[in-house]
């Protein structure tokens, strides 16, 4: 297996991703096609949702009489998800073969940033927080952008439309969810771009709106230009 760099390792949380796998398939087979230890169920041709659940049991220190051998590795993760479709995928392609240790970095990063941004996005008041998730959107959205020069190819920013459905925190939880989901099935970077795509299209929606608003605002409040007594004549200046 190749080793990813202790500086790029001690950035990250362990999220159990495919960096990870090497040591479940070391009980479990490359495929998860055998009985962990003798005593697991066989993983392989289970569903994703039933790993998914499996995994979070462990997490509630829930299983059978080796779970703690489980607990263990499932602690190590942040994210239940994106493990349970890492090792779903992993049960239906045959052999064992990582993506390389940069396209790793770029995935665990997504996830983790993901992750939390949707915990910020449950915990959030629907009322008050619009404007400091929002912001926290796009300054991710920004981020990723400058990073990635598939990406790069793929956005135009000029182009980019106020939003057509209404954002709120519950649809843009939704949206979010959705990229986090394309981001956790994502094995390779002409999947990943797709999901980053959307995000940062769902940024551009944001600023988009807030100059909706804005620019609505300013005709609103906008004084009518002063013809009283003295007044100087600028309708020559005026278009
Ligand atoms: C040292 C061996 C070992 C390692 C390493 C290991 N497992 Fe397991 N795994 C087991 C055993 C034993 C069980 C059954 C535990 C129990 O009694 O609940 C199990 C259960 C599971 C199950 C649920 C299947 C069932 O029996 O219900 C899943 C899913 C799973 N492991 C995934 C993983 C993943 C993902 C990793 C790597 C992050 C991993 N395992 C690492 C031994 C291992």
């Amino acid at each position: 297996m190749k080793k990813i760099s202790i500086v790029l390792a001690t950035l990250i949380a362990p999220v159990i991703l495919m960096a990870d796998m090497d040591r479940c398939v070391s009980c479990h087979g490359v495929d998860f096609e055998k009985k962990a230890l003798g005593v697991s169920k066989i993983v392989k041709g289970m569903s994703e949702a039933e790993i998914k659940a499996s995994l979070d049991g462990y997490k509630k220190g829930i299983g059978g009489a080796m779970k703690d051998l489980m607990i263990a590795e499932v602690n190590l993760g942040v994210d239940t998800d994106a493990m349970a479709a890492d090792v779903y995928t992993e049960t239906l392609i045959a052999g064992f073969d990582e993506p390389n240790d940069e396209f790793i970095f770029q995935k665990r990063l997504s996830v983790k940033t993901l992750h939390k941004l949707k915990m910020n996005i449950k915990k959030s008041d629907p009322k008050k927080d619009m404007g400091k998730i929002a912001s926290q959107i796009k300054s991710m959205a920004f981020t990723m952008y400058i990073y990635d020069d598939l990406l790069k190819e793929k956005i135009d920013f000029k182009k980019m439309k106020p939003s057509v459905e209404k954002l709120n925190i519950k649809t843009i939880l939704q949206r979010v969810e959705k990229v986090k989901t394309c981001v956790d099935h994502s094995f390779a970077e002409k999947e990943i771009v797709k999901c980053r795509v959307d995000f940062v299209n769902l940024a551009g929606e944001l600023t988009q709106n807030k100059a909706k608003s804005i620019r609505a605002k300013q005709k609103i409040n906008k004084l009518p230009i002063y013809t009283g007594e003295g007044a100087v004549d600028i309708s020559k200046y005026l278009k």
